[in-house]
């Protein structure tokens, strides 16, 4: 191998190694699709500067039933990917160079150059499909074709690549489509996974709401107005992903609490309200140790704490309560404000506004709620009216 080349084959190693890690870490983050990850791993590692490349990739993926394939054809130019075509359907059946590379190659990527078999470079063009033809733009004078086996069968082609398309540019086409098509079925998997993570999720927060009255609205309030505040105080986009799939956690902990005492008419015992302010370290153990359920599991535990130290269950004061707990007290005491209770009638937005800011019998807000946070439910109150009034209809 000439230096040169030895250069090259280490930049675009390089370039695929730094993919493959940026996905990684995205994967967790569901960020990309099968299609946007061939594009941006192509563009990267094909089409850098200096780099050796081809003008044009044609990616295809086959329709499930394997009758027709559909694929775009991209422009490659200093890195970027500079014209993307229509959409192009091949029947698999049809004489072009797609359909016979895939049917009648042993091997599962093949180089081709016209000097190879053609008298002339129009010879060669009757190899290509004329949507294809008039995408790439220019004759086509070789092409590298590389088969997709697996979940998502497919082929990529890329062509004119600058002088001949050499065993060199096919490995690394391979190799390149052999770490996407890893990544993709990767994701794939994690996407199922979080999926199936995220239900569990809402039925167990639903769960625990069904004891009482209502069901599944005062869970989904609380997690938009935890978003909204959370959003609105500044805080990260992570964050407050997390915390407006979290909040709907909070009272995991009641569905140890009997439904006798939950529902009971009436005024509690002191003794039923005991039981009842154990909800937030039930709710600590049963979302248990995860590190997927931190976020819920502070908020579960600190929902009840207050600014002053005054709250339960234990005492926590100012920055020593979870930030998360404290944006979801706030969220959860307006949506107890404007909904129905066995003990207390429902009260208008203005009406929850005023309590925030003047208090009432049980709630004093300069002792109960962060500051920071107290300001933000202010300048975006009415945007707690419209999540209520969007949601409304069952207690919590
Ligand atoms: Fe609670
Ligand atoms: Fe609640």
């Amino acid at each position: 191998m000439s230096s040169e080349l030895c250069e090259m084959s280490l930049q675009q190693t390089q370039a695929l190694i730094r993919l493959t890690d940026d996905t990684l870490q995205n994967i967790c983050c569901k960020r990309f699709t099968g299609e946007e990850l061939y594009v941006e791993a192509l563009q990267k590692v094909l089409g850098g500067k200096g780099r050796r490349g081809p003008a044009s990739i044609f990616i295809v993926f086959q329709e499930k039933d394997g009758t027709i394939r559909r694929g775009r054809l991209f422009h490659l130019k200093e890195g970027e990917v500079v014209e993307r075509s229509e959409e192009i359907s091949i029947d698999p059946l049809s004489n072009y160079a797609v359909s016979l590379a895939q049917t009648g190659a042993q091997t599962d990527v093949v180089a081709s150059n016209w000097a190879d078999g053609c008298e002339s470079v129009e010879d060669y063009q009757a190899n290509f499909h004329p949507g294809i033809k008039a995408a790439v733009g220019a004759p086509i004078r070789n092409f590298i074709i590389y088969r997709i086996s697996g979940e998502a069968p497919g082929t990529i082609i890329a062509f004119n690549y600058h002088g001949r398309a050499t065993n060199y540019d096919a490995d690394v086409l391979r190799s390149l489509a052999v770490v996407i098509g890893s990544l993709v079925t990767l994701s794939d998997e994690v996407r199922e996974t979080e999926k199936a993570f995220l239900y569990t999720i809402e039925a167990l927060a639903r769960a625990c709401e069904a004891a009482e009255e209502g069901t599944g609205k005062h869970i989904q309030r609380v997690n938009r107005y935890a978003g909204a505040l959370a959003a609105n105080t500044g805080l990260p986009v992570d964050f407050v992903d997390a915390v407006s799939f979290s909040a709907q956690m909070h009272d995991v902990g009641k569905i140890k609490v009997p439904v006798s005492i939950l529902l009971k008419e009436g005024a509690l015992t002191r003794e039923e309200m005991d039981v009842i302010m154990l909800h937030p370290v039930y709710g600590e153990k049963i979302l248990g140790d995860s590190p997927r359920l931190q976020i819920a599991r502070d908020i579960a535990i600190a929902h009840h704490e207050n600014w002053d130290g005054s709250g339960y269950p234990y005492k926590l004061k100012g920055e020593a309560i979870p930030l998360t707990g404290r944006i979801v007290k706030i969220a959860d005491v307006y949506d107890a404000l404007r909904s129905k209770r066995s003990y207390k009638r429902p009260v208008s937005h203005a009406e929850a506004v005023r309590v925030f800011k003047e208090g009432d019998d049980r709630i004093n807000p300069l002792a109960h709620f962060d500051p920071v946070l107290l300001a933000t439910f202010f300048k975006i109150e009415h945007i707690f009216e419209k999540i209520y009034e969007s949601l409304a209809g069952e207690s919590g």
